[in-house]
């Protein structure tokens, strides 16, 4: 059976580091508020002129590093963002560019905070259908150009970063002993869509607005669905969550993080958490987790990692990946 296995992974944080105590002096909240409510101790923060595609630039290099590979030999490149460079075209046809390459197809996917796991469904979808080899998933985001740093309730909450895993084609048995991506699982209801969005976009205004949300709905339903959507991963390939190595979860807030790791019984240990160094960094969080994991040793080649995220749409979904 085709398998996408992952090759290598790369990521990538803007140097300006805004600290909690830093947003306490132009808006009224606290470090103990922030903390106490989202876990998010500091953000990273992309400088004037940096933008989307160069974080994402930096993340897909190092990951090709990591991989051993050229970017002569990806035959896709997925940027899943929600804060583009331009309307159009696709951001990802700039890294394409930016990494020198002249072959391949390249597209950007929008799910939101589930972007990553909409594009890393995508791309084993080429891989298992021997359309591609090769693929860079991309999650990278600037959300701090659609934040309204006067609005206490949403400022607080992002940051900027880019994160990046190569996929490439091997084979397998087909169970869950594999290396890969064991399977993927998406959904959506556009009954949300307003519960958690932009006030702008080229068809409704012509603007590109600011994030408007209504906190504790999403809360409230993110708690819901994503437990759902683990469960749906764990059955579809026959895994009891001890099983698991480890939960590497879209961070928007570490009260949802716990209440899942709590569902699963896992331990804390056995959860990769960055909200409190990186704020909520959209389609970038998961693939920045992996990438943390990575670097400081914790992930090991055939551990077992369970994603998941849930964003504006509502859209959510999950993947169980043999490193
Ligand atoms: O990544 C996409 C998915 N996104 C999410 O999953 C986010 C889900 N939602 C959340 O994480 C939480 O709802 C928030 C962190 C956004 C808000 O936490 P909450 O515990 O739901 O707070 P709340 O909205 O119920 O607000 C509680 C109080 C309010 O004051 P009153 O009305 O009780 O007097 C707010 O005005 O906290 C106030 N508040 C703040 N206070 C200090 C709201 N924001 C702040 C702030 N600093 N930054």
């Amino acid at each position: 059976m085709i398998r996408s296995r992952i090759a290598g992974c790369g990521s990538y944080l803007p140097e300006r580091i805004v600290t909690n105590h830093e947003l306490t002096q132009k808006i009224e909240t606290t470090d103990e508020w922030i903390v106490q409510r989202t876990g998010i101790r500091q953000r990273h923060i992309a400088a004037e002129g940096e933008l989307t595609s160069d974080l994402a630039t930096h993340a897909a290099k190092k990951a090709l590093e990591h991989a051993r590979i050229e970017a002569s030999a990806l035959d896709a490149i997925i940027v899943a963002t929600t804060t583009p460079d331009l309307t159009f075209p696709a951001t990802a046809t700039r890294v394409q560019a930016n990494l020198g390459m002249t072959k391949g197809f390249a597209f950007d996917v929008q799910a939101v905070c589930s972007g990553f796991v909409y594009a890393l469904t995508l791309a084993d979808n080429f891989i298992r259908l021997n359309q591609a080899k090769n693929v860079m998933v991309i999650g990278a985001e600037t959300f701090s150009r659609i934040i309204d740093w006067s609005d206490r309730t949403t400022s607080v909450l992002f940051g900027d970063g880019a994160g990046a895993i190569i996929l490439q084609q091997s084979e397998g048995h087909g169970d869950k002993g594999d290396r890969g991506i064991l399977s993927t699982h998406l959904h959506a209801d556009g009954h949300h869509f307003n519960t958690l969005c932009t006030s702008g976009g080229p068809s409704s205004n012509r603007q590109v607005g600011t994030i408007q949300m209504q906190g504790q709905e999403v809360f409230k339903h993110a708690v819901r669905r994503l437990a759902e959507v683990v469960d749906e991963a764990l059955a579809a390939n026959h895994v009891a969550p001890h099983e698991l190595d480890w939960l590497a979860p879209h961070q928007a807030n570490k009260r949802i993080i716990d209440s899942l790791a709590e569902k699963l019984s896992m331990p804390p240990e056995k959860v990769i958490v960055t909200i409190d160094q990186h704020g909520n960094t959209s389609a970038a969080s998961i693939p920045l987790a992996l990438c943390q994991g990575v670097k400081d040793g914790r992930i090991q080649p055939g551990q077992l990692i369970l994603i998941d995220a849930m964003g504006g749409g509502f859209t959510w979904g999950s993947a169980l990946i043999r490193w």
